[in-house]
């Protein structure tokens, strides 16, 4: 299972960062079936991630859609992974709102290939309705984000479904393990319309949207996904340790 702690930015400071990173270690040793992936704001990427050589990875909340030279205020793939992301999450629901199209997603994710970071990429409907126009939604951002890219480049996507309506709210308000078995098959279903032969099976798929420890065991256990991307529940220590000891 591939655990994804996105800070967002809820973790300001470095002594805090720090505690979080020494408890992940502390919790994942000795075991190898959960994959702990930190994504922290940028700056304390560097400071933690430079020179890990723990089981712990890092990933980039977002990446720039440039690439580099007169770009004032920009952070790059390039710059990203020389500090030490391996991973980087793009397409966010919390930077579409903040005016990434699936043009500008398209690109990053080829940028961050170019870089060697593995890209992330988050797509998730807005809301639910009964005629299933959620699924054409999924299909498009999918396809917008991937189409461009090599069979190669998209064999290294990982994709995480994160439906709008069901982030920062509670386990409660989640989505029910049946309902996300679903989504897993369709995602698959449109990426081996990309991938040649059996290689859709391979893409790791993963959920995000008020995973607690409360639901992440029944997701985890029946839903198809091979991870989670959590928010929330992963910069409080306690339930960070619970959500590791729940699926490990
Ligand atoms: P949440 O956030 O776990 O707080 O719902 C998930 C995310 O936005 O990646």
């Amino acid at each position: 299972m591939l655990l994804v702690a996105n800070w967002k930015a809820y973790v300001e400071d470095i002594k805090r960062a720090k505690e979080l990173f020494s408890l992940g270690k502390r919790l994942v040793r000795g075991q190898r079936t959960t994959t702990v992936v930190l994504a922290p704001p940028s700056v304390l990427l560097g400071a933690l991630a430079l020179g890990n050589s723990s089981p712990i990875l890092f990933a980039a909340q977002d990446i720039s859609a440039t690439t580099g030279g007169a770009q004032t205020g920009e952070v790059t793939a390039q710059v990203y992974a020389a500090a030490g992301a391996v991973y980087a999450i793009i397409g966010h629901s919390e930077r579409r709102a903040a005016g990434d199209s699936n043009a500008v997603i398209a690109e990053k994710l080829a940028h961050a290939l170019a870089h060697g970071l593995v890209p992330i990429l988050c797509i998730g409907e807005k809301e639910r309705d009964t005629e299933g126009r959620y699924l054409s939604f999924l299909r498009e951002e999918l396809t917008l984000a991937i189409k461009s890219l090599s069979p190669k480049e998209r064999r290294k996507v990982i994709v995480a479904y994160e439906p709008e309506w069901a982030i920062e709210k509670t386990a409660a308000l989640a989505i029910h393990a049946d309902d996300l078995c679903e989504i897993v098959l369709y995602i698959r279903k449109v990426l081996a319309e990309f991938l040649p032969g059996k290689s859709s099976a391979h893409t790791l798929v993963l959920y995000g949207g008020s995973v607690e420890p409360a639901n992440i065991r029944d997701l985890a256990a029946s839903s198809g996904v091979d991870g989670f991307l959590i928010g929330h529940a992963s910069i409080d220590p306690k339930t960070f340790s619970q959500l590791i000891k729940e699926i490990s």
